[in-house]
């Protein structure tokens, strides 16, 4: 349970929020690159509360811009590209992607008005198909090259789902609650075998980039075999899983992004990735993509879809969930670590600290592999693994 102070601390995203500046320490996806065509280059975006426009000029150089104009505040989403920039649809004003005003064709020539206008504007990177944004202060930190948007060897795609109407801390404790997986998804064809059995136990434990949470089915519910389902969340708002890949019976490495639209609603973003020798993904092209609609209208969901259950759950928790009502057990342990770990970077950010999984370091930037597995559905912990069956059942 949370007092309703903590509970605000957690949650509010708005730039001067002690939440809100942490989530800005952090690149965050703002939309997906193939969306944006010659014919239609521009697209509101709202983010940690704040209305932009994101674009691609002429050039086919990305920009993230404040919505309202600075003259007299007519929506940017309505201007149009140039080869560099875009301008506005009401006076002509011009904008570059760093906020410079370039022209303000109504001004006498030989006006200097321009050069003292400055324009809200972030730095904005393509990855895996996803356009990526960073809205806190300089230095910024390099974008990481999470595994399935930088691999290649393989076909990527992306699903945006339909916005979710509740704040974004509620699906990311999902992430670290495994024990829904079989009452909320048990029904859904791939867990229907196991679900009816349910004995199972979770570890949690900090790492580099955020929170591992393990899963170990005991021999015994398992056919004589011990199984393992391990993945991360990666701090504060990505779950990176592995799910079964239906069409050829294999593997899809998954990442799930968490953007909080503003308080009450959130962007999910699904990056799928199979490896396979036939196909090539290059990590710096446009990847395919399609829209999920989770629900067809207010409390009708499209159950049948795993994303929806869990969508359902999230929203019907309320708008922003009051936890000053909940009753936590014993295995909402890792619920209460990512709290604590929430509150505790808070706090490093607010010193002037680079939180946990932010990156500077080209090094360590070349590809970000976890150590994900999934034995139940034949994804096997490597045989170097330092989770041999021993450790793990000790
Ligand atoms: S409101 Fe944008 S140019 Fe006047
Ligand atoms: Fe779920």
């Amino acid at each position: 349970m949370l007092t309703r102070e903590e509970n605000e601390l957690l949650t509010r995203v708005e730039r001067g929020t002690p939440a809100g500046e942490l989530l800005r320490r952090y690149w965050q996806a703002v939309g997906v690159a193939g969306e944006f065509t010659d014919e239609k280059p521009i697209k509101a975006v709202k983010v940690l509360g704040e209305e932009l426009v994101l674009y691609r000029d002429k050039k086919k150089n990305y920009g993230l811009v404040g919505e309202h104009c600075p003259h007299r505040s007519a929506s940017l989403a309505f201007g149009r590209v140039d080869e560099e920039g875009i301008r506005c649809p009401y006076h002509g004003w011009k904008f570059n992607n760093s906020g410079r005003c370039l022209e303000q064709p109504a001004e006498p020539p030989g006006s200097t008005f321009k050069d003292r206008i400055k324009h809200t504007a972030y730095p904005v990177e393509k990855l895996g198909g996803l356009l990526f944004a960073y809205l806190g202060p300089e230095p910024r930190p390099m974008l990481p090259r999470w595994d399935v948007l930088a691999w290649e060897q393989g076909r990527r795609w992306i699903v945006i789902d339909s916005v979710i109407d509740c704040n974004w801390l509620q699906p990311m404790e999902n992430s670290v609650d495994p024990a829904h997986l079989y009452w909320l998804h048990g029904d859904s064809a791939h867990l229907a075998p196991i679900v009816r059995d349910y004995d199972e136990r979770h570890e949690f434990s900090c790492f580099e980039y955020g929170i591992m949470k393990r899963r170990i089915t005991p021999p015994k519910k398992s056919g004589g075999q011990l199984l393992i389902d391990q993945h991360p969340l990666l701090f504060p708002n990505v779950l990176r899983h592995v799910a079964p890949y239906r069409k050829d019976g294999g593997f899809r490495h998954n990442l799930q992004i968490r953007i909080p639209i503003d308080n009450t609603h959130t962007q999910v973003y699904r990056v799928s990735f199979v490896p396979c020798e036939t196909e090539r993904s290059p990590a710096d092209a446009d990847a395919p993509f399609e829209y999920s609609r989770l629900k067809t209208a207010e409390r009708e969901y499209n159950m049948k879809e795993v994303s929806a259950q869990d969508s359902m759950a999230w929203e019907t928790q309320g708008a922003i969930t009051d936890r000053t009502r909940e009753h936590l057990g014993i295995d909402d342990e890792g619920i209460i670590l990512f709290r604590k770990l929430l509150k505790e970077q808070i706090e490093v950010a607010q010193r002037g600290q680079d939180p946990i999984g932010v990156i500077r370091d080209p090094d360590k930037n070349r590809i970000i592999e976890f150590d994900v597995m999934n034995e139940r559905i034949g994804l096997h912990r490597p045989s170097n693994s330092v989770l041999d069956q021993k450790a793990v059942a000790s």
